[in-house]
């Protein structure tokens, strides 16, 4: 992909370097283009040198070349990170008084707004009115993070981790745009897998990353909405911008926590890898091997409640919003006689819930991986085919089903 890399003047600047990294890594061509202030920040040099294009400020360097068109024309995106509330203003007033104002004002490509800036100037009623212009228009402005701005003050305003907007990008530029359609909804996913403890150092547990449902969280969270991450065994991943976690560990806690999360829930998620049993009971002190009554030998196990199942039974008796879409997930190998997706179709009707993203699991495929593929299951619809991508590309395949079906 050609990408163009704008780098707007605050403080969040030296982050630029690393996404122009992760891009250059990925195999992408970077052009650099700063605004004059940015280079207060960062030197052209260090530019230049990670991107191994020249760069330049103004559409009065290399004036032959026509800077600005011939950049803007051959990007397949643009992503300006960080963008301050001035580049935001001038971009939503249609100014060009620099390159990278000029560049976006001539771009046809997806161009994607990242902004950075301290809480009060972005929560400012001229800012949030530009952004909502700049939406409208079809420009992604994406939330900015919460937490620790410059100095000791925090709130959202920061920007977002160079590695979630290298990936944003790419699910853009894979045609899927982020819509900020969902402000006001509520969105509650779990992720992860449970654990069930047998005794103080073992458990039962599967090997489910939470990729899948942390992709599903980043992107509902940036689509607007207000997200609950419901998360057992994530500790390794980084938290999707915008979202509350709430940690669990066994099946028992999360059926707690989703009934407790759901009840005004717009969207639920069932994305967890679940136990379906658990020990009777738990030892207190660490089971011995080689003993009489060994119970490492033979395990007692007891059934779990099916979330997903109850969930939408909750919702049948109206104990939690009855409009809400509840979407399941299915983990599924054929076998000699069935289909993957045969045992995915059964599973739906089984389970009662809205959609369902059936995924083919085994030899290495999905669990921990970066890619997913499979098909989503719709009440009186064929299933389709979710082409394989990234975790993120098929969180947005799935979002978009999701809206289809609250009728946006
Ligand atoms: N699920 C759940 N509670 C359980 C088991 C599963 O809520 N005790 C949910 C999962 O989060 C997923 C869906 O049900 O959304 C299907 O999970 P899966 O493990 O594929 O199905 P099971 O119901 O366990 O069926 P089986 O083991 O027979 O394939």
């Amino acid at each position: 992909m050609n990408i163009v890399v704008g780098v707007a003047g605050g403080i969040a600047a030296y982050k630029a370097c690393h996404l122009i990294r992760d891009f250059t890594e990925g195999g992408d061509s970077v052009r650099v283009v700063p605004t004059p202030t940015a280079l207060n920040f960062v030197g052209a040099a260090t530019f230049e040198a990670l991107s191994g294009q020249s760069v330049s400020t103004s559409v009065f360097d290399a004036v032959d070349r026509v800077q600005h068109v011939d950049i803007g024309q051959r990007a397949d995106a643009i992503v300006v990170a960080p963008a301050t509330a001035d580049l935001i203003a001038r971009v939503a007033g249609g100014r060009a008084d620099d390159l990278l104002t000029a560049t976006i004002l001539v771009a046809t490509c997806p161009v994607v707004i990242a902004p950075a800036m301290h809480t009060e100037m972005w929560l400012n009623p001229a800012t949030q009115d530009n952004v909502a212009t700049l939406r409208r228009r079809g420009i992604m402005v994406l939330e900015p993070a919460q937490g620790r701005l410059t100095g000791s003050d925090s709130g959202p305003g920061r920007l977002l981790e160079p590695g979630q907007i290298a990936q944003l990008v790419r699910t853009v530029v894979a045609g899927y745009p982020i819509a900020h359609d969902w402000a006001g909804k509520k969105v509650v996913i779990s992720a992860g897998g449970t654990q069930e403890n047998l005794d103080p150092v073992r458990y039962l547990g599967n090997r489910s990353s939470g990729r899948q449902g942390f992709a599903l969280a980043e992107l509902a969270a940036q689509r607007g909405a207000d997200v609950t991450v419901v998360a057992g065994n994530v500790e390794q991943l980084p938290t999707p911008a915008g979202a509350k976690i709430r940690s669990i560990v066994s099946a028992q806690q999360l059926e707690e926590v989703m009934g407790e999360e759901s009840a005004d829930a717009d969207v639920i998620i069932m994305s967890a890898a679940v136990s379906d049993y658990r020990p009777r009971s738990v030892a207190g002190s660490k089971l011995k091997k080689g003993k009489a009554d060994a119970q490492l030998e033979r395990l007692d196990l007891v059934l779990n409640p099916d979330v997903l199942a109850g969930l939408v039974a909750k919702r049948e008796r109206a104990e939690i919003n009855p409009a809400a879409i509840i979407v399941g997930f299915a983990a599924e190998t054929g076998d000699a006689e069935h289909s993957a997706l045969d045992f995915a179709k059964a599973k739906f009707q089984r389970k009662g819930c809205d959609l369902l993203m059936a995924n083919a699991v085994g030899q290495g495929k999905v669990f921990g991986q970066a890619t997913n593929e499979g098909w989503l299951l719709r009440k009186d619809v064929e299933p389709t085919v979710v082409e394989k991508g990234s975790k993120q590309v098929v969180a947005a395949q799935i979002l978009d089903a999701v809206a289809q079906l609250m009728g946006h």
